[in-house]
């Protein structure tokens, strides 16, 4: 047994169901929570939709008391259904529509990050109603996915840009930074805290409204077939620089990767194979297109094997579309496959069926759900 599920069980969900499958253990999903509430004591989180917006993500992370972090109105439109308290999400988008603040407002959520003058102002006929958290952009060279080329104000930015809210009557209730996803360690973290106390400490020395919320984002890595330092060495350095900011301060982070990844796998069946360059190639019923999309978006090499035994050669296992980019490994060793036979991806619950197309109009993996969250007696959130 490698993962959630054993071979056997693997075998008997794929000839239930058929493949293409990602199957998603929502008891995973709060063993993560857990793990990174003991390594990130009195953080409160809000887990980033984007990752993997599944109802029964959605379901188990509220019961689980974790919040939500929003970045669109579809987004919006996901959590509004499962009657998720708005007051208990963030709209964390850098640039919106006038429409997503409007949707927004209307579902009852409140609090909006900015990074610049421009959006600023789109706040201003919403002024009362709304606390913005300023995004602080801190490049890092360590993260495997940048977040800091497309978003956030230099620390220097920060300060005029807070200077601006001020004239314009709006409440800036914190900052906010993400220092990039999969990061190989907390350095950027700690650097990051470290220059947002500066600026809260200087702003709030005359401020009539201190700023009172750090939002640390998330980043927070996963073992995939590259190694990360584990969840509580990784956070340590962090919980000691988050010491130092007083208990005033609510200190959130938005984690997605951390929460979701280990919770699902892939099961994947060769549907074609055939020998070319001296190797053998396996035609597989899911590939970049669908689950394995996260190899293109998100740089991630997940762990693949199969369920079977025997002497390994060097193989390539190919997608299931006409395209040659849709290649998933084009070196990894496996013993000799037949039709049918199964191949699995783990950790494949983060940023995989977000960001799968329907490219040749091949149906996308079928989602089973294990552990499902019984449905809770909500009543709707009027806002
Ligand atoms: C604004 C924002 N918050 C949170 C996340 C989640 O980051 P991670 O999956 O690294 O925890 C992302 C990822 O893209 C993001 O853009």
């Amino acid at each position: 047994m490698n993962g959630f599920l054993t071979d056997t069980r693997i075998k008997e969900l794929a000839a239930q169901h058929g493949t293409p499958l990602l199957v998603l253990d929502c008891n995973v999903l709060k063993r993560q929570v857990e793990q990174l509430r003991k390594a990130l004591p009195g953080v409160d989180f809000f887990y980033a939709v984007k990752a993997f917006p599944h109802p029964d993500i959605i379901n188990t992370m509220d019961q689980c008391g974790v919040g939500f972090d929003l970045a669109s109105s579809g987004e919006i439109e996901l959590v509004r259904q499962f009657y998720i308290n708005p007051r208990n999400t963030i709209h964390t988008h850098p640039i919106k529509k006038n429409r997503d603040i409007r949707d927004s407002l209307r579902f009852g959520c409140t609090t909006f990050v900015v990074d610049n003058g421009e959006e600023m102002k789109k706040f201003y006929p919403y002024q009362n109603r709304v606390g913005l958290l300023l995004r602080v952009s801190f490049p890092n060279p360590d993260a495997i996915v940048d977040l800091s080329r497309k978003f956030g104000c230099s620390p220097d930015e920060a300060i005029e840009l807070l200077e601006m809210a001020k004239q314009m009557g709006m409440h800036v209730k914190g900052l906010s930074f993400h220092v990039g996803s999969q990061s190989r360690n907390s350095n950027m973290h700690v650097t990051a805290i470290r220059r947002c106390r500066e600026i809260l400490n200087d702003y709030n020395r005359h401020a009539e409204i201190p700023m009172s919320m750090l939002d640390i984002g998330g980043g927070f890595p996963v073992n995939y077939c590259d190694t990360m330092p584990d969840i509580d060495t990784f956070c340590a350095p962090i919980t000691e620089a988050l010491r130092d900011l007083g208990e005033d301060l609510h200190i959130i982070a938005e984690p997605g990767r951390f929460l979701v990844a280990p919770a699902a796998i892939s099961i994947t069946a060769v549907t074609g194979k055939a020998a070319r360059g001296g190797r053998n190639w396996y035609y597989l019923d899911d590939g970049v297109y669908g689950a394995y999309s996260g190899q293109i978006f998100d740089h991630a090499r997940y762990p693949i094997r199969c369920l079977k035994a025997g002497p390994a050669s060097p193989s390539v296992l190919a997608g299931p579309t006409c395209d040659s980019i849709d290649i998933i490994s084009e070196e990894i060793q496996l013993p000799e496959l037949e039709i049918g036979d199964l191949v699995i991806g783990e950790m494949m619950g983060a940023y995989t069926v977000s960001t799968a197309t329907d490219f040749n109009s091949l149906s996308r993996c079928e989602i089973i759900v294990l552990n499902k969250p019984e449905a809770a007696d909500k009543i709707p959130h009027i806002a």
